[in-house]
């Protein structure tokens, strides 16, 4: 069947009644109790998928980027309509917002392919809420234009500037080491977020934002815009245009998100990944996204790119800017440039060129990169890429550390086993004076991985324990297989995998034991012969699921999510053959 004979607009995918005729009139009749006119109804429709929510402060503004994505659509001809999904505010949602990141991921993949449309702008932000919007578009049979709501703003205080979460963090060590009062992390607790928009430094979100760039889903130089700024604004009535266009093409100009998430994209936003020093989540949720496509993520492979490309990026938490110094040194764009003798040029984007070509356009517009905050590729901030994955007799299949913000005088490190057998144990003991811990001790956690209760919480950031931070200690070696949020910082191993609730090694972990860790080699070993394993292994085997997920999402979670390296996600939503 040619383009011109395929059912458009409000005739795609109608409701089965057994009269395609009745279903289509019954349709229109519908749609008309909304108010449009015939005219309206017979344009090209356009979905704008929303993930705004009383929960998400970062989405606070969704309510106009909708109105600007639409007006875009109505300038180019089309007839938008709106329609919400599952929102995931990151701080709002128990156990974890990961546990809802797969089932987020399903409403929008169902729901761009259940409602008649011809292409879909897809706005989203916050943490998970991107990588689910990435993985439910994937397979779309429509074009798809991603949005973002873009990062807060910091906001000053004494002198200096707070912008979560880094800060938050920062400050609440801080006062976990008795270094500022009650009403000192009061004052904070009211500074540290003060706009709309997802965290202001290179956090999930903006990672995450950075990837959709990098692989082509975003429109070029969209991914830093301030949340509050009016390029915010021109950006989403941009994509609406853009979707309107991708709606009309005929043949190879009719992108689907299939076209652009290639290999090679994938590789690119690895780089660039590594380049920015951004999440150690983002390993995770690529691998997600591009699994669903069938497209492999190997953390050899990740080792091999991080040892090729170089951080350029000065941002927290790895360096000292915020987004918004980012946006103002000239964005993801900045980067890619620097990047360009690394990447697949060839890649086509949802604009319509390739990388190359947009790379080469910005260099003949003389785009503005600032040096101070996006380095230059032969001086740039760290020689190594942010991330490493280390393997080893502690993790078989991979686990990751994010050395950018790490602390290099730990990176070969052989200590001494601290276990907390789950985070009740962790939040029981960490503080206690009793806690038999020196400061060259390894913190380890266990049953915090994907099929644990607590669900792949951002645990992986053990607390310095309250004696040791009293005394002044900043880092330690910690390890579990949990996930640590892209604003946190310090010597910390997650991602074990296999992780301990799945049988993994590290659940055979006792006070102790020694444990080697070694950046050099990409090694974490650890050093308790196999028949003693084998005696820990029989007397204690791995937790099994809680009885509150015998129902519901959470029984199909638990029978369903894969560990790290299969990217958190479900057996049945990856690629089939
Ligand atoms: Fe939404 Fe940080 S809480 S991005």
């Amino acid at each position: 069947m040619s383009d011109e004979i395929k059912p458009r607009g409000l005739a795609r995918g109608l409701t089965n009644y057994g009269d395609n005729a009745f279903s289509l009139y019954l349709r229109r009749s519908m749609a008309s109790s909304m108010g449009y006119s015939k005219d309206m109804l017979n344009k090209p429709v356009i979905g704008i998928c929303s993930s705004g929510s009383g929960y998400n402060n970062c989405h606070r503004l969704m309510p106009e980027l909708v109105e600007a994505a639409k007006r875009g659509v109505l300038a180019a001809g089309g007839l938008p309509i709106d329609f919400p999904t599952i929102s995931l505010g990151e701080v709002f949602l128990s156990p974890t917002s990961m546990m809802y990141r797969n089932l987020m991921s399903m409403d929008v993949e169902e729901m761009i392919r259940a409602q008649p449309m011809d292409a879909v702008v897809v706005i989203g932000g916050c943490d998970k809420t991107m990588p689910a919007q990435l993985m439910g578009a994937a397979n779309a049979e429509v074009p798809v234009v991603h949005c973002v709501v873009g990062p807060m703003m910091t906001s000053p205080y004494n002198g200096d500037r707070l912008g979560a979460c880094t800060d938050c963090r920062r400050f609440w060590g801080k006062y976990r080491a008795g270094e500022i009062d009650e009403a000192g992390i009061n004052r904070v607790e009211t500074g540290l977020a003060t706009t709309a928009g997802t965290c202001a430094v290179m956090g999930t979100a903006s990672t995450m934002a950075a990837i959709a760039e990098t692989l082509g889903m975003l429109l070029p130089g969209t991914a830093t815009i301030p949340a509050i700024h009016a390029d915010r604004i021109r950006a989403a009535e941009a994509s609406g245009v853009r979707a309107m266009e991708l709606a009309l093409a005929n043949g190879s100009d009719k992108l689907l998100p299939r076209d652009i998430i290639t290999k090679e994209s994938v590789e690119n936003a690895l780089r660039v990944l590594l380049a920015i020093g951004g999440s150690t989540n983002a390993i995770v949720h690529l691998t997600a996204v591009a699994g669903r496509l069938g497209i492999p993520v190997p953390l050899d492979r990740l080792n091999v790119l991080s040892d090729e490309t170089p951080v350029i990026v000065d941002l927290k938490p790895t360096g000292q800017h915020y987004m918004e110094d980012l946006f103002a040194a000239g964005g993801i764009g900045a980067v890619l440039k620097e990047l360009r003798p690394l990447l697949n040029l060839d890649c086509m984007t949802v604009a319509g060129e390739t990388l190359g070509q947009r790379l080469d356009r910005e260099l003949e517009e003389n785009l503005w990169c600032d040096p101070e905050v996006v380095k230059p590729l032969t001086a740039p901030y760290q020689d190594k890429g942010g991330l490493v994955a280390l393997f080893g007799s502690l993790a078989p299949r991979g686990a990751i550390l994010k050395r950018s913000a790490a602390d290099p005088k730990l990176f070969e490190t052989e200590g001494r086993a601290v276990v907390f057998r789950d985070l009740a144990d962790l939040a029981a003991r960490i503080d206690s004076d009793d806690l038999d811990v020196k400061p060259d001790d390894v913190l380890v956690l266990q049953n915090a991985g994907p099929k644990s209760p607590a669900a792949m919480p951002e645990a992986g950031y053990l607390p310095i324990p309250k004696k040791l931070a009293r005394a002044g200690l900043k880092d330690m070696l910690r390890i579990s297989d949990a996930r640590m949020s892209g604003t946190a910082f310090g010597t910390i191993v997650l991602h074990v995998t296999p992780e301990a609730a799945d049988g993994g090694p590290l659940g055979l972990v006792r006070d102790g034991d020694r444990i080697r860790v070694s950046v050099e080699n990409r090694t974490i070993e650890l050093l308790v012969d196999q028949a003693e394993l084998d005696k820990r292994r029989a007397a204690s085997p791995p937790t099994a699921a809680q009885p509150e997920f015998k129902r519901g999402y959470r029984k199909i979670y638990m029978d369903h999510v894969l560990q790290a390296d299969g990217g958190v996600d479900f057996d049945f939503l990856r690629a089939v053959d």
